[in-house]
């Protein structure tokens, strides 16, 4: 038995091995990596590979350890990112690994964890990040045209993806340095869009392929989406599915880069979820179907911080209903779920990295089975005591998205349910069906904090007693100037670009001109009924026109028309257009030549003369806010402001900057600020930009409940109708101090401050149901599963495992029924049949605990409290924070 166990630490600790192994300064002992048709090959083997994907930038530096290790204890081998050009380079040439964009420290958190790296270098990422991460300079370089055969392009892609290279080289970071880079990934989806630059596009990839491959990285790369990608490229997939999928050789790899989890919202939009049943079913069917290696997008999503989100629109939370949500902690059933698929593909690693290709065997008209049979050894190595016990592995799928059916397989009769499969990694015994959820389900909940007003004043929220706002005599306010505010304003003739004046240096731009009105147009509308009419062919993203320095109206999409009736008086009248980008196209064909405000000619309608064109008319340009361009936001600079205490009749109020201090909750819980209550606009916490916040609500509709059975798209399974789309906005704790900490807003459209509060976000619910019929856990297996003397045909009982966030423990069950209880998590109620002691089983077992493990059978309950029927344990717990949260009024 000792021997077993030794064995099996050996096989399921490769990295770990590695690490002692290293010399100091090293990671890990020097390794190579290359491939065959079946796998990556890591220091001289073949292996089946989980990705997590994680983009550093979505999180702060000190988030990085705890999503590392969380990724970790997942089940996940690799960490994926993409790398972030317009970060690293937001001025050309003036580079900037620091902070959140400190990608070696990055780096080097994952390869101290044992985990090994793909980097996405892309330059050009999509990523719902802004511009798809190509800095707005790169659009001013002469001649240039993106993502073709163009040599400024091309020149300048090729700087900046060598800089990187050379930075992981130079930094000691790749796998054969002893560092933890094991692939690279070069263009991104280009595929998509490729036939929209015709033969300059294919020309392009092979140049994208040379000049990779020319760099001296001395791993792998892969080309996403990309049917064309030359030989020495790995051609790889994203989507929902990819269990169908072959790349362009037979003698490449089957890699899923992007396995979509989740998905992005956008501002008005509902939120979409993956069911986790499905999203394990995808997983399997590609490991089934010969896969080889795996990436969630995202395992963590996080948050689009400042100006980063894409678009136009999206949100700034990227939470993606990832196993890891946006504030870090650990979102269940999904991570869970997913552990326990990861475990049980393990077992199955030394066959699937053995066979060259799978048996098939069809099992009925939608059911099917591929077995991997380890290699007989013709060489000197006999396999182990342990390859012996699993030299075949077997998955069996049902892809019926109704019916569940028994098949028989090997001799024996398995039940599948719909949409699922079933994982055999001795060919006999099933570990892990996806369709069986055995982790448990964490509700999360938001806290009152400890006092949100360094001026420690507060006030009941009439609406709900247990709301705290900071009060209006802590509040100070000043107006932003509507039009021209500096002697940066300029004039010339005509209507400029967008983004060719502001260069994204803000999201906003002021137009200005002058119109003169006659006495006899006042009459010719007064006469006829009818108003002087401002017509844009086409602008985006938000869109407003003032008179006279009223707002006339807006107009919200993306390239559309503007018809706004607008009031002039007799003589000259001020016509202001204010055109805000919401986050620069990521996507899709020639996004240099997108743009942003206005398309197209200007004109006024309805004049007594005829129309006006204003397109040729003398304009004056003021970019930006005047509170962002004299830092109205920061620690340092907002006292140059000239802040007034805010008074309640003043709201609400449009063009409006808003300040307030207030303390640090206590305890290291994540921290979350409630905007619901604000129109629209940008938000800072002690000069750092927390992101741009809207409450644009979303549709009524279309929340129905959700099945997983089916193939997923991301309208399938929404949550949050009728909601804004996000209200709670996410301040993580190293932007935080004790006391004092900077909260400014910037509100254009109106909204209530008093109403803002700030909460400690955490697991506030768990509740697990687990039944005899589950199978018994994996999460032993890989250490001492075998050295226990179980064998996969002879294990203990099935168990739940219950767990609140770090820092929690289970204060109080709610609910505790182990026999045929009912229901679902937050309305259990007991069945028929009822083990009378359940309660102080599970009491004993977990009261006070951060974690604990019930076994569910009939001996841990004292006896069988009905024969012959499969009884579950159902149990719903609360966590609560171990360091006192409590706030008395
Ligand atoms: C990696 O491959 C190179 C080139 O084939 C070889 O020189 C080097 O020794 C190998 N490194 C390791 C750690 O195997
Ligand atoms: C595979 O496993 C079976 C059952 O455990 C055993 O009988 C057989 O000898 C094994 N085959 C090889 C090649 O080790
Ligand atoms: C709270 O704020 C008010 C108004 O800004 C100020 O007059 C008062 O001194 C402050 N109180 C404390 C305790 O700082
Ligand atoms: C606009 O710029 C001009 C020239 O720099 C300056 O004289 C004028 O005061 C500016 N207007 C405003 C409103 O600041
Ligand atoms: C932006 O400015 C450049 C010159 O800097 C000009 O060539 C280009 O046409 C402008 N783009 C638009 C859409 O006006």
């Amino acid at each position: 038995m000792a021997v077993r166990g030794v064995l099996i630490v050996q096989l399921m600790s490769l990295t770990l091995t590695i690490h002692l192994l290293a010399v100091p300064g090293e990671l890990f002992k020097p390794f190579n990596v290359s491939y065959d048709h079946r796998a990556l090959i890591i220091d001289g083997k073949r292996r089946m590979l989980i990705s997590a994907g994680v983009h550093y930038p979505r999180a702060t530096p000190e988030m990085w350890p705890d999503i590392i290790e969380k990724s970790k204890e997942g089940g996940a081998d690799v960490i994926q990112s993409y790398v972030f050009w317009n970060g690293h380079e937001p001025t050309k040439g003036q580079y900037n690994f620091d902070g959140r964009y400190d990608l070696v420290k990055f780096i080097r958190l994952v390869g101290s964890s044992g985990l090994y790296l793909h980097l996405r270098i892309g330059p050009y990422v999509c990523a719902e990040w802004n511009f798809g991460g190509f800095p707005l300079w790169l659009r001013d370089v002469p001649g240039i045209e993106f993502r073709t055969d163009n040599a400024p392009f091309k020149e300048e892609m090729q700087r900046f993806v060598k800089k990187i290279v050379d930075l992981l080289r130079d930094k000691k970071l790749f796998c054969w340095q002893g560092g933890p880079v094991i692939m690279l990934q070069v263009e991104n989806e280009y595929g998509n869009i490729e036939s929209s630059y015709g033969k300059r596009g294919q020309e392009y990839i092979k140049w994208v392929a040379n000049m990779a491959l020319g760099l001296g990285a001395e791993v792998p790369w892969v080309m996403c989406q990309q049917k064309d990608a030359p030989s020495t490229i790995i051609n790889s997939c994203n989507g929902y599915y990819c269990d169908g999928f072959k790349a362009n050789s037979p003698s490449k790899p089957i890699f899923w880069t992007e396995n979509w989890d989740g998905w992005f919202s956008s501002w008005g939009e509902r939120l979409p979820h993956r069911p986790v049943e499905d999203l394990a079913f995808s997983v399997a069917r590609f490991f089934q179907r010969e896969g080889s290696f795996q990436n969630y997008y995202m395992y963590f999503g996080g948050t689009n911080f400042g100006r980063t989100a894409g678009g136009p629109f999206y949100i700034t939370s990227y939470d993606y209903d990832s196993p890891i949500d946006e504030y870090g902690l650990i979102r269940e059933p999904k991570w869970g779920h997913l552990k326990d698929l990861h475990t049980a593909l393990k077992l199955c690693e030394p066959a699937l990295v053995s066979a060259d290709s799978p048996q098939y065997i069809k099992l009925g008209p939608k059911q099917e089975a591929h077995v991997y049979h380890m290699k007989s050894q013709t060489d000197d190595l006999k396999l182990s005591e342990l390859e012996t016990l699993r030299n075949c592995s077997a998955f069996l799928a049902n892809i019926d998205e109704r019916k569940a059916v028994a098949v028989k397989f090997n001799g024996q009769t398995y039940n599948l349910p719909p949409w699922s499969v079933s994982i055999l990694p001795d060919c006999q015994n099933v570990v892990f069906n996806t369709a069986k959820v055995a982790a448990q389900t964490s509700i999360k909940i938001l806290e009152l904090s400890a006092p949100l007003s360094a001026n420690v004043s507060l006030k009941l929220h009439p609406a709900d007693q247990n709301e705290l706002s900071i009060i209006a005599n802590s509040w100070m306010t000043v107006k932003e100037p509507i039009g021209i505010w500096s002697d940066q304003n300029f004039t010339v003739k005509g209507i400029l670009e967008h983004l060719n004046v502001t260069k994204d240096r803000s999201d906003y731009l002021w137009y200005l001109t002058r119109i003169h009105v006659s006495n006899d147009d006042i009459k010719f509308w007064k006469e006829r009924n009818i108003s002087p009419t401002v017509m844009i062919d086409s602008v985006r993203d938000v869109f407003r026109v003032f008179v006279n320095g009223k707002i006339a109206g807006s107009a919200i999409g993306q390239w559309v028309k503007f018809v706004q009736p607008v009031q002039f008086l007799e003589g000259y009248n001020d016509l202001l257009l204010l055109s805000q980008a919401m986050g620069l196209q990521n996507s899709g064909a020639f996004i240099e030549k997108d743009g942003a405000g206005i398309r197209g000619r200007i004109k006024l309608t309805g004049f007594k003369n005829g129309d006006i064109d204003l397109s040729e008319s003398l304009w004056t340009y003021q970019v930006g806010l005047k509170g962002e361009f004299l830092n109205f936001y920061s620690l340092e600079e907002n006292e140059k402001a000239d802040w007034t205490k805010l008074s309640v009749d003043a709201i609400p109020s449009t063009f409006t900057w808003y300040k307030a201090y207030f303390s640090s909750p206590d305890g290291t819980d994540p921290v979350a600020i409630n905007l619901g209550s604000m129109g629209k606009g940008q938000a800072w916490v002690n000069g750092h930009h927390i992101g741009r916040y809207w409450s644009a609500v979303s549709p009524k509709d279309g929340c129905a409940k959700c099945d997983y059975r089916g193939a997923y798209n991301s309208g399938k399974c929404v949550t949050n109708c009728g909601r804004p789309t996000q209200s709670w906005y996410h301040i993580p704790r190293s932007w935080l101090k004790e006391s004092s900490n900077l909260l400014v807003l910037f509100e254009e459209t109106g909204g209530n401050p008093l109403e803002i509060v700030v909460k400690l976000y955490s697991t506030g619910v768990i509740c697990g149901q687990v039944s005899e019929s589950h199978y018994p856990p994996l999460r032993k297996l890989s250490n001492d599963y075998i050295s226990d003397g179980e064998t996969l045909s002879n294990r203990a009982n099935p168990e739940m495992f219950l767990h609140c966030d770090d820092g929690h423990v289970i204060s109080s069950l709610e609910f505790a029924s182990y026999g045929t209880p009912q229901g679902s998590c937050n309305k259990f109620s007991r069945g028929r049949c009822h083990a009378t002691n359940s309660l102080s089983v599970v009491s004993q077992a977990c009261l006070g605990k951060n974690s604990c493990t019930v076994e569910v059978s009939n001996s841990a309950f004292g006896g069988d409290p009905c024969h012959s029927i499969v009884k579950t344990l159902a149990v719903e717990a609360r966590c609560s924070s171990t360091s006192s949260i409590h706030f008395s009024v």
